[in-house]
């Protein structure tokens, strides 16, 4: 079933569906039998921000004694961290959970825990209707794990799904799973205050929450010092982060605005990538973009959800923007920030939209020239404000070819975009190998494009940066050589 097209970028925050990344063994951690006298496996699905929930999962876990194995046939506890944004993307989960329900059977001793959105949203439905699982823990209880687990091994339900208002697991230094050793995520903030109508967020996740400046700074400091070369910072709406620290002596209340936190993380080294995900089109501020201009490392690329290009349905969303309103602020990023790269999120088939409101998303698309897109078809999520509200009306046959057209056009504008970028030539930080060959490099532009490279007889390592001229591309990938 196509409910979801995307290509994997890792500096969005958003699905990465059907496509669970696995714990990587922690050497030398991991196989120290004195440090580490038990072994967890964790599975992430969906976000951004859960891959870094894992990770500070991770932390939690090594203090308890317990190191990361890649393979679950090898694990202890067997940890799943899930996603609720589609009924498709549970799916997918209850069906991995129920082939670690049978590893489970034959290995006596081993616990399973779901974590994540899945869990708060079903709670201890888990334990109770299904017996799939050993624990289950909200996104805001990881520190109760290690309790947990010591409750789930001496035979009690583990369940804790208490949200939080002020839980950022700041002080938790993230243990970096599967990491390339050059880009890393941040997680800057919590939760969701906006109400989209359409999404189970805010309920899974709670409310929005600033975690302090000091200690971003600071781990994206560290990430620098340990050779990282690019940082992500995130939350779900990056742009509201807000931190008001009590007036000091001087009696000057030195608030941190998102525009703020930008420019102090870009100053801790201009080697240092800065990039965000994700913004609400109606939180970006000229700060933010001015911001953005002023500083080089700063990437010049935003993630800008549109979901609708009818204003009819923007206002059943629940948006609080107008088709014109999204309109402006593309100029605007435009004039702030030429070449600037722009990426979008757009549902098909919400609630009421008819053929005139989808060629409106259609003709959104041609104007703000997406270089790319994740697309997705609605799916009602119980407990939100459109289940609650709105009949789920348009028939999955027309949510289907409408989602075709919307991927086909997109597929169109990606294409075009990456000829136009063809005879350029761009600062790429390196990532490692390409896919394809190791004799070839992969990075990206400031833009979040993928370039790939030959090495040729150049001593270079990944962290590095080089200039890298265009000469071909396909729809995904830009195709250059070094100059
Ligand atoms: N159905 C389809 N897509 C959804 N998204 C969020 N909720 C739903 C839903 N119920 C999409 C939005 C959001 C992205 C993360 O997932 O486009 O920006
Ligand atoms: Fe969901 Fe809207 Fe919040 Fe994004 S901004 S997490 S779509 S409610």
């Amino acid at each position: 079933m196509l409910d979801y097209v995307a290509d994997k970028l890792p500096g969005h925050n958003q699905d990465i569906h059907n496509e669970a990344r696995q714990g990587e063994a922690y050497a030398p951690f991991a196989n120290d039998p004195n440090t580490y006298s038990k072994k967890f496996y964790i599975e992430s699905y969906g976000c951004q921000m859960n891959f870094a929930d894992s990770e500070i999962v991770a932390s939690i876990l090594n203090q308890e004694g317990f190191g990361a194995t890649r393979h679950y046939e090898n694990a202890d506890l067997i940890l799943v961290n899930t996603c609720s944004i589609r009924e498709k993307a549970e799916q997918t989960i209850r069906k991995r959970l129920t082939e670690f329900k049978k590893i489970k059977d034959k290995k006596p001793g081993v616990l399973v825990g779901v974590l994540g959105c899945m869990a708060e949203r079903l709670k201890s439905k888990f334990l109770e209707e299904e017996k799939l699982v050993d624990l289950v823990v909200g996104p805001d209880a990881y520190r109760t794990l290690p309790a947990l687990v010591d409750g789930a091994e001496g035979g009690q339900k583990a369940v804790n799904v208490l949200l939080s208002r002020e839980e950022t697991y700041a002080d938790i230094s993230p243990v970096r799973l599967d990491s390339n050793g050059v880009t890393a995520f941040v997680s800057i903030m919590r939760g969701c205050n906006n109400m989209c109508s359409f999404c189970v967020v805010p309920f899974t996740r709670g409310r929005e929450r600033s975690r302090d400046a000091e200690s971003i700074i600071k781990e994206c400091k560290d990430l620098y010092d340990k050779g990282y070369r690019e940082v992500t910072l995130l939350g779900q709406n990056v742009d509201s982060y807000y931190q008001a620290p009590p007036a000091p002596q001087d009696g000057i209340v030195r608030t941190v605005t998102f525009a703020k936190l930008l420019e102090m993380v870009a100053q801790i080294s201009p080697l240092l990538r800065v990039r965000f995900s994700t913004s609400h089109p109606k939180d970006i501020t000229d700060d933010v973009l001015h911001t953005m201009a002023k500083y080089e490392n700063i990437c010049n690329y935003i993630h800008l959800p549109v979901q609708s290009g009818s204003t009819r349905i923007l206002q059943l969303m629940n948006r609080t923007y107008t088709r014109e309103w999204y309109m402006g602020k593309i100029n605007r990023i435009r004039e702030l920030i030429p070449g600037c790269g722009i990426s979008s999120d757009i549902i098909t088939g919400f609630c009421t939209e008819t053929g005139n409101d989808h060629s409106d998303t259609l003709s959104m698309m041609e104007y703000s020239k997406f270089d790319m897109s994740y697309m997705f078809f609605y799916s009602e999520r119980p407990g939100t404000l459109a289940q609650k509200r709105f009949e789920d009306d348009v028939p999955e046959e027309i949510k289907k070819k409408r989602l075709l057209e919307i991927v086909e056009l997109q597929n169109k504008l990606s294409l075009e975009s990456n000829k136009s970028d063809i005879g350029k030539t761009f600062k790429v930080l390196i990532e490692g190998n390409s896919k394809r060959s190791d004799k070839d490099w992969m990075g990206r532009n400031s833009q979040n494009k993928v370039i790939v490279f030959p090495k040729e007889n150049y001593e270079l390592k990944k962290g590095q940066y080089v200039m890298v001229q265009v000469h071909d591309c396909t729809q995904a990938t830009l195709i250059g050589k070094m100059v």
